[in-house]
């Protein structure tokens, strides 16, 4: 397993250097047509970059996961649990509108994206069981784990050395504009799951709400 994945990687170093050849060409010849790439040096990398927002989204996700693991009550781990799944709904709606179609274009690496678009799926599958069975479902607690689990691995792909966004950053891609774009979408995507949120509390409060009364009367 490990042998093939170091063959990999030593397949994706040559592929990655002939398209940072093939990029530089392509970004010249581009001109102002490039849609999401720089057209100077440097890719606007910077503290409010595409990179520098992504990567706070992980810091923020994993904390919640850890706070999660150390919750005493129901209560809380079902609220963190809420949060999680939907940080990590806005988080890969995000990279899958924005982020990754760019780096595409600017990388032609498929390798690394169509992976990643595989552990999203993979992730929002469960997110979808974890939403639809609720907190009080036996599998609640092993559902989280196993996401955590899944999104920490996710998360070392994307940032590890010769991972997506190291690829990002020394590809023609323009960081601080995806940035941008991608806070205008999450505020976005954030405005529309407040709502959500809120019906959600209303439909699991109902929920509990008549099996309790259920309880009484039996
Ligand atoms: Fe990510
Ligand atoms: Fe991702």
């Amino acid at each position: 397993m490990a042998k093939s994945r170091t063959a990999k990687k030593g397949k994706r170093s040559s592929a990655t250097r002939a398209r940072s050849a093939r990029s530089a060409r392509s970004t010249s010849s581009r001109g102002s047509s490039g849609s999401r790439t720089a057209k100077s040096r440097g890719n606007g990398r910077g503290r409010d970059d595409a990179i520098a927002l992504l990567k706070a989204d992980h810091r923020e996700v994993e904390k919640w996961f850890g706070e999660f693991e150390s919750a005493r009550s129901h209560e809380r781990k079902s609220e963190l649990a809420e949060r999680i799944c939907q940080a990590l709904r806005t988080h890969t709606t995000i990279e899958e509108e924005i982020f990754y179609p760019a780096f595409l274009e600017a990388t032609d690496d498929t390798e690394i994206h169509h992976e990643a678009e595989i552990e999203h799926a993979g992730a929002k599958h469960l997110i979808d069981e974890i939403e639809s069975a609720g907190p009080d479902d036996d599998h609640f607690e092993a559902r989280i784990s196993v996401l955590q689990e899944m999104i920490r691995h996710h998360v070392k792909e994307e940032e590890q050395r010769g991972g997506m966004f190291s690829e990002a950053q020394s590809s023609s891609m323009d960081l601080r504009a995806l940035g941008e774009e991608l806070k205008q979408r999450k505020l976005e995507l954030m405005g529309e799951s407040a709502s959500g949120l809120g019906e959600m509390a209303a439909h699991a409060r109902s929920r509990r709400g008549a099996r309790e009364l259920r309880a009484r009367s039996s």
